[in-house]
C-alpha cells in the first residue's frame, strides 16, 4: 500500500515536472532530498521501519551479512555522501563512485539524456567526482554505521592510460578504510581509453597492484557488455587466477540498436553509455558465462537492465551473488528498492 502510493505520488511528479527539465537538474534536486533524509534522524528512522528488507532476504557476501541481496549501482552517488539517505530507501548496500584520486569536473553539459519509451539513459558524464579524499570525509561523517557501501574507483582523465595502475593504487590507499569492498571501474565508455584497460595485458598488473593495495578489502573488477565471450571468460579465468573476490558486471553499453526512441533523437544525443532495460538481456548472459567460468567461490554483481523482483530473482537463479541497478531508479522512483525486497520476498514465500 505504502510503496503504491509512493509509486502513484512519484509518477504523477515525474511526468509533469521531472521529465521537462534536464536530466542531470532533476538528478541534483533529488539527490538533495536524500541528502536531507540522510541527515534527519527521525525521518531517517521512520523510513527505515518502512524499508526495512525482511530477515529471509539476508545474504552472506564478501564476508558480510547483506540486509538484500539488491544494492544501488555505481554512478548515482559519486561523492558518496547520499548513502544514509539511500539506505535509508531500502538498498542493501550502496556502490559509490566512481571515484578518482583527483576531483574532476566531468565532461561538458548536457550530458545525461532520458530516452523514456525505453525506460533507458544515455551518459557521457566523464567521472566527474569531487576526488577521494573529499569521498573519504564524506565517508567518515555517516551517520548509519550499518549501510554497506562498495566503492569503485576509476583514473583521472589526464592520467595517461600506462599510469593508470598508479591512480588505482592511490584512490584504494586513500578509500579503503572506509569500503567494505572496492571496485576497479575499467569499463565506462566515457573515459577516453579506459575500456582498453580490460585488456588482459593491461589489465592483469593494475589487478595484482590493487589487489595489494586493497589489503585485504575485498577487491572486484567491473567490466563492460560489450566484451566478446571470449573476452569475458579469459577476464574471468584472470579474476580466478589471481584470487580478486569477484566482478562486477555489467557497466553501460556503447551499442544503441534496437531502440523505441528514433534513431534521429538517439544520434542527436551523441556519444555515451546506454543503460536501462536495452542493456537486460546481454547483462544476463554475461552473468551466466562468468558463473560457468567462475565456479560457485567468486561474488558475482550482476546490473544492467534490472527493473522489479523478477528481475533479481532471475539474475539470482542465474547464479548472481548480490544485483544492483541504477536507471529503473529514475523511472520508478523513492520506493523502488524497498517494493523489489518486498516482491522478492514474496516471490521466496510461494517458493519459486
Ligand atoms: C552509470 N554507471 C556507472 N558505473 C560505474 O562503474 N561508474 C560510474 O561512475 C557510473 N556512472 C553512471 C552514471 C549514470 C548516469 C548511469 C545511468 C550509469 C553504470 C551503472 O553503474 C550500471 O552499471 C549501468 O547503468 C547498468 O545498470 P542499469 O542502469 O541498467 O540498472
Amino acid at each position: 500500500m505504502f510503496t503504491r502510493l509512493v509509486r502513484s505520488g512519484y509518477q504523477v511528479v515525474f511526468n509533469t515536472v521531472f521529465r521537462r527539465m534536464d536530466a542531470e537538474r532533476a538528478h541534483h534536486i533529488a539527490a538533495g532530498v536524500l541528502r536531507g533524509i540522510g541527515r534527519c534522524e527521525p525521518v531517517r528512522r521512520v523510513l527505515g521501519r518502512c524499508t526495512r528488507p525482511a530477515n529471509s532476504l539476508r545474504v552472506e557476501a564478501l564476508g558480510m551479512e547483506f540486509p538484500s541481496p539488491f544494492g544501488l549501482a555505481a554512478g548515482f552517488d559519486k561523492n558518496a555522501d547520499l548513502v544514509d539517505g539511500l539506505t535509508a530507501l531500502g538498498f542493501g548496500h550502496v556502490e559509490v563512485g566512481t571515484i578518482t584520486p583527483k576531483a574532476q569536473p566531468g565532461n561538458p553539459k548536457p550530458r545525461l539524456f532520458r530516452l523514456v519509451n525505453d525506460r533507458a539513459l544515455i551518459n557521457r558524464m566523464g567521472f566527474n567526482n569531487d576526488g577521494a579524499e573529499t569521498a573519504l570525509e564524506n565517508l567518515r561523517a555517516r551517520r548509519n554505521g550499518q549501510a554497506i557501501v562498495g566503492i569503485n574507483i576509476g583514473k583521472n582523465k589526464v592520467t595517461a592510460a600506462e599510469d593508470a595502475v598508479d591512480d588505482y593504487v592511490s584512490a584504494a590507499k586513500t578509500l579503503r578504510g572506509q569500503a567494505d569492498y572496492l571496485v576497479i571501474n575499467v569499463s565506462s565508455p566515457n573515459t577516453p581509453g579506459l575500456r582498453g584497460l580490460q585488456e588482459l595485458d593491461a589489465l592483469e598488473p593494475i589487478l595484482r597492484a590493487t589487489l595489494e593495495a586493497a589489503d585485504g578489502v575485498p577487491l572486484l573488477v567491473k567490466i563492460a557488455p560489450d566484451l566478446a565471450d571470449d573476452q569475458v571468460q579469459r577476464i574471468a579465468e584472470l579474476v580466478r587466477r589471481i584470487g580478486l573476490a569477484g566482478i562486477v558486471a555489467t557497466n553501460t553499453t556503447i551499442q544503441r540498436e534496437p531502440l523505441a526512441t528514433s534513431s534521429r533523437v538517439v544520434e542527436a544525443f551523441g556519444a555515451g553509455g546506454l543503460s536501462g532495460a536495452p542493456v537486460r538481456e546481454r547483462s544476463l548472459e554475461v552473468l551466466k558465462l562468468l558463473r560457468a567460468e567462475l565456479g560457485d567461490a567468486p561474488c558475482i554483481i550482476s546490473v544492467g537492465g534490472v527493473t522489479d523482483a523478477y528481475d533479481v530473482h532471475e539474475r539470482l537463479a542465474a547464479g548472481a551473488t548480490l544485483v544492483q541497478g541504477y536507471t529503473a531508479f529514475l523511472y520508478e522512483g523513492p520506493q523502488w528498492a524497498a517494493a523489489i525486497n518486498r516482491g522478492l520476498e514474496r516471490l521466496r514465500r510461494r517458493g519459486r
